[in-house]
């Protein structure tokens, strides 16, 4: 007797435990299915204005999606604001100068605030902003989990750590900086890329154009057109990450790498006589295997450290906590 009714109540708990668990810690595509029904025709239609009116931000708001959840997770720490009393993520040196789209994001989340107030967090319009941004150039889809919550706060030091390699990056360092946040190395080439769409700035591939030796020449010579090899001189002009279609969502970039091609040192090392050659071989020829490893890729990206249930907050405003 006492031993049933004892079991009874570990089979009440445990029931209780898969609920809670299933409820607060886990990411689900239809988290908002109730709370905000046109949550994804929202964030769609402002997507698809912001890159109608210009084809790059598409490239911007998927790179802000892994620069969210590089540092301490997915919870849209990288749009906070600094403040006189708070620097946030957005001065530190993988982000100062380069990174965009906060007006959209911003854009995005005043309609959404119309449609459902207080209910869709930032890191999660951030998700699906990604997503759209790479349908809309011509990508795979996926379906995004949802239920992040927002950061209270967000770290320039932990930006700045490292965790977001460097373009100067060997192989091994893309490796196990990837490997860090649960990502395999298959994971960090299919999610390289993503530099099939967007532009880079000079300062990050001078010494690429000029100094290399596994570089095609005359393509070096070409990007060497638009970035002096002054130090200082020209840092901030713009070339495409890849050549041929930059502004499409397509397997051009592993081309590129084949055809010695890469822009970035950190791009080029992946087709550089290592150990992911033959992925980047296989992705140059296979469009289709690109796409649908691209797409799971992204969504376990998405998953690093999310904050759950009672964790963070849903922000009213983007760029600062409530
Ligand atoms: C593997 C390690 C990576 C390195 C070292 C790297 C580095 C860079 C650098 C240096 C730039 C140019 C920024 C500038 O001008 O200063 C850039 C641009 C970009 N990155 Fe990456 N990246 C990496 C992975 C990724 C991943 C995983 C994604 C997305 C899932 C991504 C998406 C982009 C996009 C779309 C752009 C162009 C952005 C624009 O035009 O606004 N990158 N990346
Ligand atoms: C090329 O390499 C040399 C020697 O390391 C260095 O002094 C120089 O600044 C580099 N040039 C560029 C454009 O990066």
């Amino acid at each position: 007797m006492a031993s049933s009714s004892f079991s009874m109540l570990a089979f009440v708990l445990l029931l209780l435990v898969l609920l809670v668990d299933s409820s607060s810690t886990h990411l689900s595509t239809n988290f908002y299915y109730k709370t905000c029904p046109k949550l994804f025709t929202t964030v769609k239609s402002v997507v698809h204005s912001a890159v109608a009116k210009e084809k790059r931000m598409g490239a911007s708001l998927l790179r802000l999606h892994f620069h969210d959840c590089f540092v301490n997770g997915c919870d849209g720490s990288i749009l906070l604001d600094d403040t006189s009393s708070f620097t946030g993520e957005k001065t530190a040196r993988p982000n100062v100068g380069s990174i965009r789209g906060f007006n959209v994001i911003d854009d995005i989340k005043s309609k959404v605030e119309e449609a459902c107030p207080g209910v869709v967090s930032c890191a999660d319009i951030v998700a699906i902003a990604a997503r759209d941004s790479t349908v809309i150039l011509g990508g795979p889809s996926w379906d995004v989990k949802l239920g992040r919550r927002d950061s209270k706060t967000a770290s320039l030091s932990a930006a700045n750590s490292g965790v977001i390699p460097p373009p100067t990056s060997t192989l091994s360092n893309l490796i196990n900086r990837f490997q860090a946040k649960g990502l395999s190395a298959k994971d960090m080439v299919v999610l390289s890329g993503s530099h099939t769409i967007g532009q880079a700035r000079c300062v990050v591939f001078r010494s690429r154009i000029y100094n290399e030796t596994n570089i095609d020449a005359s393509f070096a010579k070409t990007r060497q057109g638009r970035c002096p090899i002054k130090v200082g001189s020209g840092d901030n002009n713009l070339a495409p990450l890849d050549l041929q279609t930059p502004t499409f969502f397509d397997n051009h970039y592993y081309i590129n790498l084949v055809n010695k091609k890469g822009l970035l040192h950190s791009d080029q090392v992946l087709f550089n006589g290592g150990s992911t050659d033959s992925l980047v071989e296989k992705y140059s020829k296979n469009l289709h295997a690109f796409d649908s490893d691209f797409a799971s890729a992204m969504i376990k990206m998405g998953d690093i450290s999310p904050l759950t249930g009672s964790n963070g907050e849903i922000r009213k405003n983007c760029r600062k906590p409530n």
